[in-house]
């Protein structure tokens, strides 16, 4: 080892170096400088020490040896050559050489001792240095120990983790394998399903195929059921007579109902007379009235082709008219009015309430039942083409109420007057805007936009209202794609103006023109019918502009519907009774047959 290395050979050093003479070992007690041993102070040791016991030197054992037995003639091993040289020195030989011999021998003890001395310590530090090796080498030991049973723990860990790992990887092997034999079956099913459809669709190919050579056939019946349908309402119509009267009896409502003047004798489910009991009359009571004949003097009968109860709705109505206007689309020319005192329903009847879809009345249902029934019969190969115009007569005078640029919000100009001419027979107003439409939401923005032109020309709505006859009209022609048929109808829907009289005989200037030209149009009316009615040769058309400007839709080949509204209350009874005379005079009155303008089919029906 190193320390080894570094060990200085102490005790062949004092064997080998030369032992200093006595002379210079006595000089050495006064230390001379340079000499050797002077150096450490040469003290004789009072009693010798006994050699450690590590030490084991040859010369040590003879230095002790010489000690025990110290024997002058003993012959001892010759001496070194300085003893030898020093044995010449003249002195007393025996005691001297003794004497040397001790103190070679001390010295060498001395020399001997301390060198025991530095082995011990050099031991002491070596062990020292050893020790702490071996300290540190056992806690090395025990680092690594501490590292290795980290190392083993940490390894079981993982082991542990990966034990766990590969079960979970087990268990989702397994899983797997569920899943795929699953998936197999259902894959199996599927394909088992997917042929069944596959002969399923065949199956219903053929269905199909059959279904529409069926539809062919069905579609050829519908359009023989549809010639068939005209045919009969055409039968119908000839037998009710082309010119029909409605009366319908306006509901009393709020704080003002009174008792009703009106009975509708009970015991028909579709009423057609109406008992109208004189003023005061009221008391009576409705029951014995409905029971028959009218037991006052003024309690007076009318007959009509249908009369409408306060009860009756706006549904029920329509499905009164709904006939006719259905025949617009056939072809034929057809009007509708609503005549009576202002306040008797007539507005009701034909517009209904705004915004109220159950309280509209005809002018919407006919429009919509228009689409409809367009939108059916475009089936059976029929095309339809409509357009709207709308127009009032105030005091005699015809006014678009859907000028151009009506349509556009805003504050729309006071409409222009409109002629009334007439060409190829028939009479026609140049002007008079005619909208194609094609749907009932496009034709009700084009009712509101009439509205709104109508307002423009009065200050007072209402009042303007009553004294004006409101017109809406559409046309329809029709082609028939399959049967070449063609036609052309026209629906005029008419909310004349209120058929009350004016009786203060004071009226003067604006209203006096305004209750004559109304008085004048309706009496107009009144007279045009009858005389339609009565196949009369000379009919009055151009008396008014109302009768001048529906003379088409009014002759003989139309179909003429009027309502007649009336109110039951004790104040209106003298307007009633005149409203109700009036009606009947026009639905006492007989038709010629109705003929719908167009082309009859190829080998039509009639
Ligand atoms: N059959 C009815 N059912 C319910 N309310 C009605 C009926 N007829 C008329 N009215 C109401 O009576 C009032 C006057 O009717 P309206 O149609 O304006 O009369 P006209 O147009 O003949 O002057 C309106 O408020 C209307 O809503
Ligand atoms: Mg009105």
């Amino acid at each position: 080892s190193e320390n080894a290395g570094n060990r200085p050979p102490a005790v062949a050093a004092s064997s080998k170096d030369p032992v200093p003479t006595s002379a210079a070992k006595r000089k050495s007690e006064t230390p001379a400088p340079g000499s050797e041993v002077g150096a450490k102070p040469a003290k004789r040791p009072s009693r010798p020490t006994p050699p450690a016991p590590v030490v084991s030197s040859a010369a040590a054992a003879k230095a002790a040896a010489a000690r025990q037995t110290p024997q002058p003639r003993v012959p001892v091993q010759p001496p070194p050559a300085a003893l030898v040289r020093s044995a010449t020195f003249p002195s007393r030989p025996g005691v001297g050489d003794l004497e040397a011999q001790i103190d070679v021998a001390n010295e060498e003890l001395m020399t001997l001792t301390e060198a025991n001395e530095g082995l011990q310590q050099r031991l002491e530090a070596e062990k020292l240095l050893y020790t702490k090796e071996l300290d540190e080498l056992r806690s090395a030991l025990q680092a690594e120990k501490a590292a290795r049973e980290a190392e083993a723990r940490a390894h079981q860990e993982t082991k542990q983790v990966l034990s766990e790992a590969q079960a979970e990887s087990e268990r989702r092997a397994t899983e797997l394998r569920a899943q795929k034999t699953e998936l197999e079956a259902r894959c199996a099913a599927l394909t088992a399903t997917e042929s069944e459809l596959r002969q399923n669709k065949a199956v219903l190919e053929a269905t199909v195929a059959a279904r529409e050579l069926d539809l062919e056939t069905l579609a050829a019946r519908g359009r023989a059921a549809e010639e068939l349908r005209r045919e009969m309402h055409e039968t119908i119509s000839e037998l009710k007579g082309n010119i029909r009267v409605f009366c319908r009896v306006r509901p009393q409502v709020g704080a003002a109902a009174e008792r009703s003047l009106v009975r509708i004798p009970s015991g028909q489910l579709e009423p057609m007379a109406l008992d109208l009991v004189g003023p005061g009359g009221a008391e009576e009571g409705g029951a014995t009235a409905a029971k028959g004949a009218p037991r006052k003097v003024d309690t007076q009968r009318f007959k009509f082709d249908r009369v409408f109860g306060e009860g009756a709705s706006q549904a029920e109505i329509f499905h009164e008219v709904s006939q006719l206007t259905q025949s617009a689309l056939d072809g034929y020319k057809v009007c509708i009015f609503a005549y009576g005192q202002t306040g008797s329903g007539k507005t009701f009847t034909m517009e209904g309430l705004r915004g109220d879809y159950d309280k509209r009345g005809v002018v919407p249902r006919a429009a919509e039942q228009m689409f409809t029934t367009a939108a059916e019969l475009k089936l059976i190969g029929w095309t339809y083409e409509f357009s709207a115009s709308f127009l009032e007569i105030y005091n005699d005078e015809l006014r678009d109420l859907l000028p151009a640029g009506a349509e556009a919000k805003g504050k729309a100009s006071v409409p222009a007057k409109l002629d009334i001419k007439h060409a190829g027979g028939e009479v026609h107003v140049p002007n008079l805007r005619s909208v194609p439409v094609t749907d009932a939401e496009q034709l009700s923005r084009l009712m509101d936009a009439a509205t709104r032109v109508r307002a423009t020309s009065a200050t007072k709505m209402n009042e303007h209202s009553s004294r004006s006859h409101y017109i809406f009209r559409m046309r329809l022609v029709g082609k028939n794609s399959k049967t070449g048929a063609e036609t052309d109808g026209e629906l005029n829907l008419v909310d004349l103006a209120g058929s009350e009289r004016t009786k203060d005989s004071g009226v003067t200037g604006d209203a006096m023109k305004e209750a004559s030209a109304i008085n004048l149009s309706l009496t107009s009316l009144g007279s045009v019918i009858s005389a339609i009615a009565a196949k009369s040769a000379h009919v009055p058309f151009r008396d008014s502009k109302l009768t001048h400007f529906l003379q088409t839709a009014l002759s003989g080949s139309s179909k003429t519907l009027m309502f007649v509204n009336v109110s039951p209350s004790e104040k209106h009874h003298q307007e009633s009774l005149s409203s109700l005379r009036f009606a009947a005079k026009v639905n006492n009155t007989e038709t010629g047959k109705a003929e719908k303008k167009g082309k009859a089919a190829a080998g039509g029906a009639h």
